[in-house]
């Protein structure tokens, strides 16, 4: 009898259990069935057109013959990005065969073979490292070396990611002492912002030359993000060296100094974090 009580109890818990495993599953299956529909399926679209041999670069590369990541999303290579605008040209919602047709012809990565020759090649037509051996007798146009080719001893980065944080931090952290010192009515702490300041202003003269050289040696196009950091970074340059130059004058007070400082503040930071967009996405 006791037996039978604690099946009748336990039948209706293991019920609820059952219940909730059922709601995870049901869950979880449209979790993954969501997730895959705001994938596009242009990796169909395209393999079924054009059939990459199995094995080859082109077969491996999947989603990288258009992206440069294998989860897709808004990053995508040259080959990709000519996709895109033709869509955004075209008015078109999705990626069709007729619009791959049409860009055949074109050479997106620039090495010297049109995108169908290195599809059908097994190649990716959006890597310019990537594209079938050199015809004979048809010398491959030269191109000038890649500026990272040029020197093993500069990185294509120039450096900057390293000069970048000299400018941000001390500025930044000059700034906060100065409002410090100020608040707690602090000499001492003002007098160690300028420091702060003043050295910070000055490592804008690496990090801005080490930025353009690794701009051009990257080769990225002066649009989107890389702009406002290159407008941003250049005039929170100019507006450093104007707030540090006038700030060693003599202790300043004037609500257009503090206004001065904040705003130079905020723009060393908002050109650093379009900068780190740049790199971390
Ligand atoms: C033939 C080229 C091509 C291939 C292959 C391709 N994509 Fe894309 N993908 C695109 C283009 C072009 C867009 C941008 C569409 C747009 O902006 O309307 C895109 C957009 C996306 C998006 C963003 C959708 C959105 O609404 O923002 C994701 C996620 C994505 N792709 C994932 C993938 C994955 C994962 C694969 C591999 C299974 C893949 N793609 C293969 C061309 C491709």
């Amino acid at each position: 009898m006791r037996d039978l009580c604690r099946q009748e109890q336990g039948s209706p818990e293991a019920g609820v259990n059952v219940a909730n495993r059922r709601a995870l599953g049901v869950i979880g299956a449209v979790a993954i069935w969501a997730a895959a529909l705001a994938i596009p399926p242009y990796w169909d679209t395209f393999g079924e057109h054009y059939k990459p041999p199995a094995g080859s670069a082109l077969f491996k590369a999947s989603c990288m013959t258009c992206h440069t990541t294998m989860a897709g999303g808004q990053h995508h290579n040259a080959y990709g990005k000519d996709i895109k605008a033709a869509m955004r040209t075209r008015q078109l919602p999705e990626v069709t065969i007729e619009l791959l047709s049409n860009l055949e012809s074109k050479d997106s990565d620039h090495d010297g073979f049109t995108n169908i020759e290195e599809i059908q090649g097994g190649f990716l037509p959006g890597a310019s490292t990537s594209h079938p051996a050199p015809k004979e007798g048809q010398p491959r146009v030269e191109k000038a070396p890649k500026a990272n080719e040029v020197s093993q001893l500069i990185p294509p980065h120039s450096f900057h990611p390293l000069a970048v944080h000299f400018p941000i931090a001390l500025f930044i952290f000059g700034a906060f002492l100065e409002f410090l010192g100020k608040w707690r009515r602090n000499g001492d702490l003002r007098r160690f912002a300028i420091w702060n300041l003043g050295f910070g202003a000055l490592a804008s003269l690496i990090a801005v030359p080490t930025g353009i050289a690794a701009w051009l040696r990257v080769g990225f196009s002066l649009e989107g993000n890389l702009l406002i950091h290159f407008i941003l970074a250049s005039a929170a340059t100019v507006l450093m060296l104007a707030v540090a130059a006038w700030r060693r004058k003599g202790e300043l007070d004037s609500p257009f100094y503090w206004i001065s400082l904040a705003a130079t503040t905020s723009i060393v930071a908002a050109a650093g974090h379009f900068g780190a967009l740049m790199v971390y996405g």
